[in-house]
Parts: structure tokens; C-alpha cells; sequence
């Protein structure tokens, strides 16, 4: 089979990428409107991009009729966010904070997800997330320039809190612990804790 992207909807474009770029991390986003309103959402077009400085990257696509998603406009309007990974226990609360809610109704509340407090930033922490990086904002990149269709925010991490449980003996992350959640194509998911290791060549 050959894929011409030139000839595929976008439509199509995106579930041929989103299904074989897989598995993807979820970047579960809270962020602070600045009249105090609180934001969760998840994104799986997500990586971290440069370890000096400290950054990671999401995209934010523009919803179907052109507008944009309230975590731009809070990440624009404030500059600070918290990026948590999704662990296995969270799916469904993830799930649940993909719904379109307006603008004013916090999915914290909504979804009934509990939460912390940051020490950073004033955006909210998910409670029992394993890791989560509290961040400000680097830049927000339209993508593509001449005609954008998302936004593409880099966030340089202030702090992590990474939750002891997924810790080894020597205090580093064990992956078989961590147990984060990762995307694949449609409605498919996947779980990290199938793990193996390979030694580098020489
Ligand atoms: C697992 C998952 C991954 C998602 N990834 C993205 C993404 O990478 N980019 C995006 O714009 N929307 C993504 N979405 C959809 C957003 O979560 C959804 O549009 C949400 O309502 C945005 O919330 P907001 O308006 O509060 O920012 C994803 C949804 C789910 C369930």
C-alpha cells in the first residue's frame, strides 16, 4: 500500500499518522484562565524536545469550526501550565476531560477529578498523577505559518514531582512501575508496562 498525502483529506492524514506514530504519551494539561478558571485536557501530539533548556511540546489543533482551545487561550493568556503523564488508573477521568466543555466550566469539577496545588505555577496539579511538570511558557509557534491550523506550545519545565511509588532503590524511575498510558490509533490504547532491555553497541 502507498499513501499520496497530497491526494488524502485531512481527515484521512491525520488517522494514517495518528495510527502508525504510535504509541504516543499523553500530555494530560492543566492550565488557569486569568480570571481564576481552571482547564484539563489531553494531547497526544506531545514530546519532550530539548533536555537544555528543559521543554516540552504540544500541539494544539484549532477545533473544527476555526476557534481555539481554551488551553491555548489560558497557556497564552497566563504563560503557565502542568503537563502530567497519564497513568494506568487515570484513563477514564483522561477520557472524560476530552469532553468540549465551555469555556467557563472547569473539567476538574465537571469530571470530578481531584486535585493539588503547583508551587510554580497557579494552574492545578491532577492528585495520584506519577509525574507531573510543572512548566512556563518558552513560545507558542503557529504551525503552518502561511495558513495555521494549530499551535504548537513549548513549555520549558520548572519542576517535577514524580510520585515515589514509581521509584526504584536507587530512586530512579522504574519503568515497569510507571505504567503511563500511550495513544495509538482510533480508540486504542496501550499500557507502557510490557518493557524489555537492550544493551547500546559499543
Ligand atoms: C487521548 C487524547 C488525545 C488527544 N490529543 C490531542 C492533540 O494532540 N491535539 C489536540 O488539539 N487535541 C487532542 N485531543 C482532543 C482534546 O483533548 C479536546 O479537543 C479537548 O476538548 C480540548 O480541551 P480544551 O478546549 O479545554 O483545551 C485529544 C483527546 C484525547 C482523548
Amino acid at each position: 500500500m502507498r499513501l499520496d498525502f497530497a491526494s488524502l483529506s485531512p481527515l484521512d492524514a491525520y488517522r494514517w499518522l495518528a495510527s502508525t506514530v504510535t504509541p504516543r504519551p499523553i500530555a494530560w494539561v492543566s492550565s488557569r484562565s486569568a480570571a481564576g478558571i481552571d482547564n484539563l485536557a489531553p494531547f497526544s501530539f506531545f514530546q519532550v524536545i530539548s533536555d537544555e533548556p528543559p521543554t516540552l511540546m504540544v500541539n494544539v489543533g484549532n477545533r473544527d469550526d476555526g476557534s481555539l482551545k481554551d488551553t491555548l487561550l489560558n497557556v497564552r493568556e497566563t504563560g503557565e501550565l502542568v503537563i502530567q503523564l497519564v497513568a494506568a488508573a487515570q484513563v477514564e477521568a483522561m477520557n472524560a476531560s476530552a469532553a468540549l466543555l465551555p469555556y467557563e466550566v472547569s473539567e476538574f469539577e465537571r469530571c470530578g477529578i481531584a486535585t493539588r496545588a503547583a508551587e510554580r505555577v497557579a494552574a492545578l496539579r491532577v492528585e495520584g498523577a506519577a509525574v507531573a511538570f510543572e512548566c512556563r511558557l518558552a513560545e507558542i509557534q503557529p504551525y503552518p505559518r502561511h495558513a495555521p491550523n494549530c499551535h504548537l506550545i513549548f513549555a520549558e519545565v520548572l519542576l517535577a514531582h514524580v510520585d515515589d511509588a514509581v521509584l526504584d532503590a536507587k530512586g530512579r524511575i522504574d519503568p515497569r512501575k510507571l505504567d503511563l498510558v500511550g495513544r495509538l490509533g482510533g480508540k486504542a490504547y496501550t499500557f507502557t508496562r510490557d518493557t524489555f532491555e537492550l544493551e547500546r553497541p559499543a
